[in-house]
């Protein structure tokens, strides 16, 4: 016999609830519906299973940021010539944070590596390239059309994303004989970016035209980085990056969100002495978030089990960081 199938509303009533809560959870993914928007609907047995788990760490209610005027369509790509400075981590629980407070987000897997699409427990083996960023670029440098909506999947973390595949590290040689090809992503993004309120492009920690061309496409720059020595020549480099685009005229308005200061172990001197050295050295002419991130093993917890930080522990210290980061940068949008 099929499942009973109700709306979000009707399961408010029902478990006298408030509507708003239910809403939230099936934004964010912790409360799994079918369909989308306001078609949204969810068996009994879920919403028994959502407020059982809930019990005792239910995420605050937050106002709400979506607009009535329309989205938003801000594009912000996030990105740091260094592997494992949570760039993936940030996209996914950033667009997760943003999902919670009723924003349309899409994410990008600009990645070969495809860390953003299996945390978002897509199996890129198990998709057809030509369903994926690299078959819309593909389609792009091969005829000029865009493609990019035909490639977009829902999540349960409640954002939609566009995945990658492992050929896209095909893809960065092939944009070398292309013609215009720091555009490429631009132009795939023109018709869906105005859909959404926020896209976060998620890269790879290389020098190359699939990074040129996420800076290209992006309004803004979110830098994660450890406070770690190292990571300091890695910001500089990222910062020359960022130059470039903006002096070669590629993207003269690109601006820098912001640095993120992540996996922080505050009882460690070396990470509060360099916390201390980056505001206080780069903080007058590159902001530097307020907002930063502990380090703290519910993160990689939280991916094993393929969930954003919201879904694993939606009222732990991680979850409250990325809400309080997608707060600071809201406020930069009034
Ligand atoms: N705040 C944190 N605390 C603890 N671990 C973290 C934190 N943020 C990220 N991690 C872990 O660090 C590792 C690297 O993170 P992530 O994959 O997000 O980095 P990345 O910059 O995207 O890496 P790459 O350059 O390879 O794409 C992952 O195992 C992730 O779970
Ligand atoms: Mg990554």
């Amino acid at each position: 016999m099929n499942e009973e199938l109700i709306t979000i509303k009707e399961a408010a009533a029902r478990y006298g609830v408030s509507y708003d809560r239910l809403r939230r959870a099936a934004w964010d993914g912790r409360l799994e519906t079918r369909g989308t928007g306001h078609a949204r609907l969810v068996p009994p047995s879920e919403v028994e299973r959502f407020l059982q788990a809930g019990r005792g760490k239910e995420a605050p209610e937050l106002p709400l940021l979506r607009r009535q005027d329309g989205p938003l369509g801000r594009i912000m790509t996030v990105a740091i010539l260094k592997g494992g400075t949570a760039k993936t981590t940030t996209t996914m629980n950033l667009g997760a944070a943003f999902a919670e407070r009723g924003l349309r987000v899409l994410l990008i897997d600009n990645d070969h590596q495809c860390s953003l699409t299996r945390t978002l427990g897509i199996e890129p083996a198990e998709l057809d390239p030509a369903h994926t960023l690299y078959g819309a670029m593909q389609t792009y440098m091969n005829s000029r059309k865009a493609t990019l909506s035909d490639v977009i999947m829902s999540t349960k973390s409640g954002v939609d994303l566009v995945p990658a595949h492992i050929r896209l590290s095909r893809t960065d040689k092939e944009l070398q004989l292309t013609s215009r090809r720091e555009y490429v992503l631009q132009q795939l993004l023109a018709p869906v970016a105005p859909l959404y309120d926020i896209v976060l492009i998620d890269t790879m920690p290389t020098n190359n035209n699939l990074v040129f061309n996420a800076l290209v496409a992006a309004h803004e720059v979110l830098i994660p980085l450890e406070p770690e020595p190292i990571a300091i020549e890695a910001l500089a480099l990222t910062l020359d990056e960022v130059q470039e685009v903006r002096d070669t005229g590629l993207n003269p308005g690109l601006r820098i969100a912001g640095v993120l200061l992540t996996q922080v172990d505050i009882r460690l001197v070396v990470h509060r002495d360099l916390m201390d050295n980056i505001r206080s050295d780069f903080g007058t002419e590159l902001p530097v978030f307020e907002t930063f991130i502990r380090r703290s093993p519910r993160f990689p917890e939280s991916q094993a089990r393929k969930q954003s930080i919201f879904q694993y522990d939606a009222a732990g210290a991680g979850a409250t960081a990325y809400r309080a980061l997608a707060e600071e940068i809201s406020r930069g949008w009034q």
